[in-house]
């Protein structure tokens, strides 16, 4: 598995099979991450494939993953790679922004994601999940997936998008945020103008969730101008929309209504389908080893005795069974299977040169399975984090979740928050148990999420709305 250094500075190993010319692109188009992990038992931790008229170069293993992450942004860069997200973030908005405008919005987001932010979001996150699972019956059989799906745009619409949406439009914006999704497919990475229905529908919702925030962000403005002059006015709310109305970029300049609409819809696509599907993952799993449920539930009783039965991000901090369980879900089930560059300066790596024009990709779902980063890599197993074994240190970028580096994800605080919240009303509140077989996952799907079933079984130990004690 490791790289075999040596390569003399001359540029990686070439993989390919099958027909010259069509060979790679049929088996990749099958099943790419088969693909790679034939081209790494082939050829080590660096080699390329070629598809088409593109140069691919796969990096794999430790060595491998730390020339991807810790190159900067002139090295080794993101707006060719997911130019395909701008018509659904807007104009001038992150990858359609110059780099130093990028980093800069990059760097206002992370303003509302810092734990300050994070500690306000708790009781909201609380008060959604409470009240999503108070409409469930007493006994019955739900699909994780969707119900999760739910909960989670619920959430992501009260934290980031703000109460205006959450308590009066939120109909509304899911059903723009759905065609902005649906106009996010496959073929849009490919050909992102290409004049389909569902482009076009893409970029009506596009346009009409700006239509739909210029008078609430105007509302907004106003208000704050009031609080500034002086003026009685109800407290800022703690949301994103409003950290953002408030951040300005280095020139003192604020956001404008198009920028500020586009942040939110990047950190909603950056947040709700990866944060659904772990969620998903995490109980499909959890429910199915009786140690780690039988762990978890004593942890529920650990934290209540210390904290109380209010959930805190102090409490929520505690969970360290459900926060590894979370980890090692997303070291099997990582939702975004590969990270993308495209290489700017010849890339040196393991005694190869990446030429510039090659795609820089890193597959997260074949690393976390690599037997070189893990112990029995296909056995789910949270104890492998726990302390004394913490198989993720034993090489930096070896675990690849969230990423890692200068781009490594903004909302791992965010996520971990969530899920928590969602695991730990569901234990608390339910006798849970797995209907059928695991699903398998959805590889041909942008965010890969759980195919077919995700059933479980509820039924309801703690009254509605109750006396968790009575
Ligand atoms: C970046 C995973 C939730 C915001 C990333 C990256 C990964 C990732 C792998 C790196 C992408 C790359 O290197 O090209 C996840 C997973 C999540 C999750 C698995 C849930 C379980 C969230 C949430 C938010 C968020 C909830 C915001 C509310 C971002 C942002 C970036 C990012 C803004 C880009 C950072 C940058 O390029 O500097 N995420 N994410 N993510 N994530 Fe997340």
């Amino acid at each position: 598995g490791a790289v075999a250094g040596g390569g003399g500075g001359g540029p990686p190993p070439m993989y390919s099979e099958g027909l010259p010319l069509i060979g790679n692109i049929l088996a990749f188009m099958r099943d790419p991450l088969a693909l790679v992990r034939r081209g790494h038992a082939a050829c080590g931790g660096v080699f390329t494939i070629r598809i088409a008229h593109k140069r691919m170069t796969f990096l794999l293993g430790a060595v491998p993953h730390a020339a991807f992450f810790r190159a900067t942004d002139e090295q080794l860069d993101q707006t060719e790679v997911y130019r395909f997200s701008v018509p659904v973030f807007g104009k001038g908005v992150v990858y359609d922004a110059p780099l130093p405008k990028r980093l800069q919005q990059f760097r206002l987001l992370s303003l509302s994601l810092r734990v300050n932010m994070l500690e306000t979001y708790v009781p909201m996150m609380v008060a959604e999940c409470e009240a999503f699972f108070n409409a469930w019956a007493d006994e019955g059989e739900v699909e994780l997936f969707d119900a999760l799906s739910q909960l989670i745009i619920l959430t992501a619409s009260r934290c980031l998008m703000g109460r205006e949406i959450r308590e009066n439009l939120f109909g509304q914006v899911s059903r723009l945020i759905h065609d902005l999704d649906e106009g996010m497919q496959p073929l849009s990475v490919l050909a992102p103008y290409l004049p389909t229905a569902a482009h076009r529908r893409r970029d009506a919702a596009r346009e009409e969730l700006r239509a739909l925030y210029t008078p609430i962000i105007k509302a907004r403005r106003a208000a704050d101008a009031d609080r500034a002059a002086g003026a009685d006015a109800p407290a800022a709310p703690d949301d994103m929309l409003q950290t953002l109305l408030e951040s300005r970029y280095r020139d003192g300049r604020a956001m404008d209504d198009n920028e500020v609409v586009g942040m939110l819809v990047a950190a909603l696509f950056a947040g709700q389908h990866t944060s659904s599907i772990t969620s998903t993952w995490t109980g499909l799993e959890l429910l199915r080893s009786p140690t780690q449920l039988a762990a978890a539930l004593a942890e529920q009783d650990a934290v209540r005795s210390t904290f109380g039965d209010e959930l805190t991000y102090a409490s929520l901090g505690a969970m360290n069974v459900l926060h590894r369980a979370m980890k090692e879900t997303l070291r099997m089930y990582p939702p975004l299977i590969f990270l993308l560059r495209s290489v700017v300066t010849p890339r040196p790596v393991g005694g190869y040169v990446i030429p510039s024009g090659d795609v820089a990709m890193v597959s997260t779902q074949v690393s976390g399975r690599l037997p070189e980063l893990f112990d029995e890599p296909d056995v789910w197993d949270p104890e492998r984090f726990a302390p004394g074994r913490e198989e993720d240190r034993r090489a930096p970028f070896s675990y690849l979740g969230f990423g890692g580096g200068r781009h490594g994800c903004m909302g791992e605080g965010f996520a971990y928050l969530q899920v928590k919240t969602i695991w730990a009303v569901l234990l608390r509140t339910f006798d849970l148990r797995a209907v059928g077989p695991l699903a398998a996952p959805d590889f041909g799907a942008m965010v890969v999420g759980p195919k077919g079933a995700t059933t479980i079984h509820y039924r309801r130990r703690v009254p509605r709305g109750g006396d968790p004690a009575a």
